[in-house]
């Protein structure tokens, strides 16, 4: 059905099910992919995130910033792999220096000539990184930071935030039975006075604050100057280790968020785009607790893993931190992601429809309700039909974002991408604007 002859006052049941007819109708070949997944996946999936109703697209190719579904139709990518396909799908620095890894072989058992000069990239460009130790996901370096936490305090209990997400068994926005059995203690993000009395309280318990310096999974909400400068001060006096998770956020300045904010946490993880896009984790921060690590030192604490240093990983991440995103490129890259917040809040503005959107640089998050939003709470929990209508009438005009609403900027994506995507956020948001005002008054 095309814009024009939309019909204003659907229900939001009946609105859905249009949708996804439309959008099944558009996308038998990935229907088909999902149907045949579902015999041997449970649900067809095996990445949670990545499933929407009706059925997820396929992708079967991805250029730039342009993604390719099974059934041929384009989407510009503001999806980004919520943050890990920064570089976007075919830098050719990348490539370059993938093929070239893999040409020199694969699996080699030792250490490769790369990993020394990726490692010293990651510890020149963090500031808090003094020493940095690599794995192979973002879930994988927070479980390290947490034990090396844990360890090296002596104490056993973790303040989290409430809608934190740090990898899949250390989910914090709701029931995770999942979640690794660890004395967690989830307090309000940007609420310094119940952090504070949560870290004085736990006393002598409290291993470890973690958290990252912008919400990134729960709402792209960024801290606080005071917030963070709070937990620093309050950390250090209690003896606890302060965790900066940096996994997407490490993305958003030069030196990180933490930089920016010229706070130093004695521990940082990452993951994501730092990978150059093949599977990657990493932790790192203050040199006399990374020395722990150091297998010359008797008694040292052991970190294996057989595909830490793997070789491609090693050669794509080193090429995209070194001669691609560079400090130059990460200022540019994110005025674009500010340039395209500034034209949803319009579009927004323009439909008149009670909405805002949060986010720093290159990551975003539209939310419903007016705002401000300074902690997940503030924001109007929608019903999950509306954002999926939304979700599914972007995808029809050749946009993909996360159904939650988050965005993450692809480096090959251009201000006049930025402007095509608002012009059609703004128009979705006109045609369903009697349902996203029922919905949002509940
Ligand atoms: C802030 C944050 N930490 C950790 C992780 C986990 O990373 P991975 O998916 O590589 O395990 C994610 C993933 O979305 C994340 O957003």
């Amino acid at each position: 059905m095309s814009e024009a002859t939309l019909p204003k006052n659907l229900t939001l049941d009946a609105a859905l099910s249009e949708a996804e007819e439309n959008f099944a109708a558009r996308n038998v070949k990935s229907g088909e992919n999902y149907n045949n997944s579902t015999l041997s996946m449970p649900g067809g999936n095996t990445r949670t995130v990545i499933h929407f109703s009706p059925f997820p697209l396929t992708f079967s190719k991805a250029e730039g910033a342009t993604l390719t579904d099974a059934d041929g139709n384009e989407y510009t990518d503001f999806m980004g792999e919520y943050t890990a396909a920064l570089y976007g799908h075919s830098e050719p620095a990348i490539t370059a220096a993938v093929e070239k890894a893999l040409h020199q072989g694969i699996v080699r058992g030792g250490a490769n000539d790369n990993e020394a000069a990726f490692s010293a990239a990651i510890c020149d460009r963090f500031p808090a990184i003094d020493r940095v130790r690599f794995c192979n996901s973002g879930t994988e370096a927070n479980l390290y930071a947490l034990r090396t936490a844990c360890s090296f305090t002596g104490r056993s209990d973790v303040i989290v935030m409430k809608a934190g997400y740090h990898g899949g068994v250390l989910y914090f926005g709701g029931e995770c039975p999942l979640n690794v059995p660890m004395p967690f203690h989830p307090v309000t993000y940007n609420d310094t006075e119940e952090a504070v009395a949560k870290i004085r309280e736990l006393g002598s318990k409290l291993a470890a604050v973690i958290l990252e310096p912008m919400l990134g999974g729960g709402g792209c909400i960024p801290a606080t100057a005071e917030f963070l400068q709070a937990l620093r001060a309050e950390t250090e006096k209690s003896g606890a280790l302060l965790i900066f998770d940096e996994v997407m956020t490490s993305r958003l300045a030069p030196g990180g968020l933490h930089g920016q904010h010229n706070i130093k946490p004695d521990m940082v993880t990452l993951g994501k785009y730092v990978g150059g896009g093949m599977s990657f984790g990493a932790f790192g921060g203050r040199e006399d607790i990374m020395a722990r690590f150091d297998p010359r030192i008797a008694g040292h604490w052991p970190h294996a893993g057989t595909f830490n240093n793997n070789a491609l990983t090693m050669a794509a991440g080193l090429a995209g931190l070194t001669q691609v995103y560079t400090a130059d490129r990460v200022e540019a890259f994110n005025a674009i992601g500010d340039g395209l917040r500034a034209k949803m809040q319009d579009a927004i503005a323009g439909a008149g429809v009670p909405m805002c959107v949060t986010g720093l640089g290159s990551m975003a998050v539209f939310h419903f309700g007016t705002g401000p939003i300074t902690t997940p709470g503030d924001a109007v929990a929608a019903p999950e039909a509306l954002k999926a209508i939304l979700h599914l009438d972007m995808i029809e005009r050749g946009f993909y974002y996360a159904r939650r609403g988050m965005i993450a900027l692809c480096l090959p994506t251009t201000n006049e991408d930025t402007t095509r995507f608002a012009s059609a956020f703004g128009d979705v948001l006109s045609n369903r604007a009697s349902l996203i005002h029922q919905a949002v008054k509940g």
